[in-house]
Formats: structure tokens, sequence, C-alpha cells
């Protein structure tokens, strides 16, 4: 029987209780299908600074890629805002995801039919809704040079060069082939130098994917055009601070950020995250929704680990949680019949895995 070896970053506030349920699914579904896990925790985060004076160890970056993926929850809290900047826990994360060279990240924004009431948009408009966002997660202005601070003034620089957009490119339109073929390329092309070369470049990728059409639309339209009509999308792919925004907003289509996934991915081993941040406000409470971790622990079945029925087994579990009317407390308004813990939402997801085994 096949073992996998995952690394859990677990982080700061809810970051814990999130990664306990998903790691109970994983274990739910593993014992239906052919496989096994085997789990090693690893630090990140404020706690790891309060630990080591480090956000991001080198353990667990050596623990990370000896693994076959990582699974991880949040970091950051108030408590670390102070820090200088490279000791913060957001500091910590930027620099994993360069080390581990994971320059693709995948979030999609599905709308379930049973949360329609949830979102802030009217049911017609969002109804069916299913958007990947494909953002470039280890370059542009989160990390080009110069950038610096002194008293009176600071400055960052948005820098892609020409390789960077065109392996995001190939991994954007290699999704579109696999979902409905559209791939809108998001940029300030109309301001921007570096969005010039981003709309040249994706332009000559485009030309090895023939069957997938692609369109241009400026960062402010595409934020307005997401609440307008979101269902005009499919994969849209964009820079790393657009895809940052961008992302985020698509997630309220879907009525709670406690519910989206993600999978950052490159030429070595991927991370599979809930978009969401570690909420020290709700953490220990046992109220945080669950269901965004465990989408992601199913991204990682499905992307990384290539077993795409125990990934949609997990899907239709989370599903079938929804539709029997389960919510954690974000969602207690809408259609709930039953309100349940962050934990108890992890059980009820993992029993239904058994009748979601076909
Ligand atoms: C995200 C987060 C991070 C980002 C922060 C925590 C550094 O907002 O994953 O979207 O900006 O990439
Ligand atoms: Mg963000």
């Amino acid at each position: 029987m096949k073992t996998y070896k995952i690394a859990l970053i677990k982080g700061d506030g809810i970051g814990p209780e999130i990664i306990d349920e998903a790691v109970k699914v994983l274990d739910a579904v593993s014992s239906r299908y052919d496989f096994d896990f085997s789990y090693e925790e690893a630090l990140m985060g404020g706690c790891a600074y309060d630990i080591t004076g480090d956000p991001l160890p080198q353990e667990t970056i050596a623990i990370s890629l000896s693994s076959d993926a990582v699974l991880f929850g949040a970091i950051g809290g108030e408590k670390w805002d102070n820090l200088p900047r490279e000791k913060r826990p957001e500091s910590g994360l930027l620099r994993f995801r360069k080390e581990l060279g994971v320059y693709s990240n995948l979030r999609p924004a599905v709308v379930y039919d049973e949360l329609i009431n949830a979102s802030s948009l009217k049911p017609e408009i969002i109804k069916g809704v299913d958007i990947m966002v494909i953002r470039e997660l280890i370059g542009g202005i989160y990390f080009g040079e110069p950038k610096g601070r002194t008293e009176d003034k600071g400055w960052n620089t948005m820098v892609y060069t020409k390789d960077e957009i065109i392996r995001i490119s190939h991994h954007a339109f290699k999704i579109a082939m696999k979902r409905g073929k559209r791939v809108c390329s998001v940029d300030k092309a109309n301001v921007l130098d570096v969005s010039q070369l981003w709309r040249e470049t994706v332009e000559e990728v485009a030309k090895d994917y023939p069957e997938v059409e692609l369109s241009h639309m400026y960062v402010d339209n595409a934020a307005m055009q997401l609440i307008r009509d979101p269902k005009q999308f499919d994969v849209m792919l964009t820079g790393n601070i657009f895809g940052d925004i961008l992302s985020d907003e698509a997630s309220m289509l879907c009525g709670s950020i406690g519910l989206l996934p993600s999978a950052s991915v490159g030429d070595r081993i991927g991370v599979y995250e809930p978009i969401h941040g570690s909420a020290p406000d709700i953490a220990g409470q046992g109220i945080a929704n669950p269901i965004a971790t465990i989408a992601s622990a199913s991204m990682m079945l499905r992307y990384e680990l290539g077993e795409i029925e125990a990934a949609n087994c997990i899907d239709k579990a989370i599903k079938l949680a929804l539709s029997d009317g389960y919510r954690t407390k974000d969602l207690s308004q809408f259609d709930a019949k039953e309100v349940c813990s962050t934990s108890e939402m992890g059980s009820i997801i993992a029993n239904n895995t058994v009748k979601c085994k076909h």
C-alpha cells in the first residue's frame, strides 16, 4: 500500500483547528482507498518566531522538501505585527513560497448551490459560478528590486521577466484545456510597462493552445466585471498582487472566505492551503469553518498525488454536509438546519466519505 508523506504546517490562530479537521477527513478517505498518510509537523509563522526567533526555520523547509506535499493552515496575528518586516509571519510565508518555487497559485471560486443565499450578490448572478484564478506567486511587486524605506519615502518595484510570464501562462492554458477552454489575462497594460510585456508574452504562449480562447482585461475593469457578471470567467490569469486582490474578491461571490481552498504548485512539491487568514479573533473557540482547508486537502489529492477518486469523494462529502443543512457559525444564517462546531463539521464530512465513495 502506498504511504504519502505529508508535511503539516498548522501555523497561528485557527490554523491548528482547521488542519486537525482536514487530517480527520484525509484519514477517513485513505481508509476507504488503497493508500495511507504519514504526517510530520513543521513550524511557520508567529509560533515559529516565538520558539526559534525565525518565522521560517530551516528545518521547516527541509521537512517540506522531503514530503510528497505540504498542507498549510494559516499564519499571522496582531501579536507579531510590530516586528521588523523580515521577522514577521508573512515574510516567512513569502520566503517559503520562494524556496519551494511554487510559482502558480490556483484559487478556485465555485459557488455551492446549497449556499446560494449566502453571497451578497443576487442568486441569478452567481448561480453556477466556477472560476479558477491563477495567480503568479513568486514574482511581481512582492519580490521586485529595488525596494526600500526611508523616513519619508517607501518604494517597491513590479518586475516580471519573460520566462516568469511564459511558465505561468503555460500552466494557465493547460488548466484551461481541462476546463472551459477560456483564459482571461488580467493586467494594467494601459499604464505599466511590465504589463505590456505580460500581455505580449501571454499572446505568444497562447499560440501553443489554439483551442483556448484568450481575452485580456485591465485589472480595474476585471474587479468590476467580477461583481457585474462573474459567469463570464473561466480561467483568470494574473500577476501576484492583482491575483491577491481579485482572489479575495472572487471568494465573496461564494458567501464565505471560509470555503475557498488553494493550491500553490511549481517544479518541486505543492503547498495546499485555505485562502483565508489565521483569524486570531476566533481562534480556540471551535467556530472556524474547516471547509476551505478540507477542500485544500482534496486539491492536494487531485493535483499532487493523483488520487482523483479520493478527491472527488471529499468534494462530494463537503457538498453533502452542506445539502444536509450543516453550517458553521459564519454561515449559520443561510439555510442552516443545524449549526455545528469546527470539529463537528470535520467529523460530519469524514463520515460522509463512506456514502460518497463509489
Ligand atoms: C494570501 C495572503 C498573503 C499574500 C499574505 C499573508 C502574505 O494575503 O495568501 O493571499 O499576500 O500572498
Ligand atoms: Mg491575500
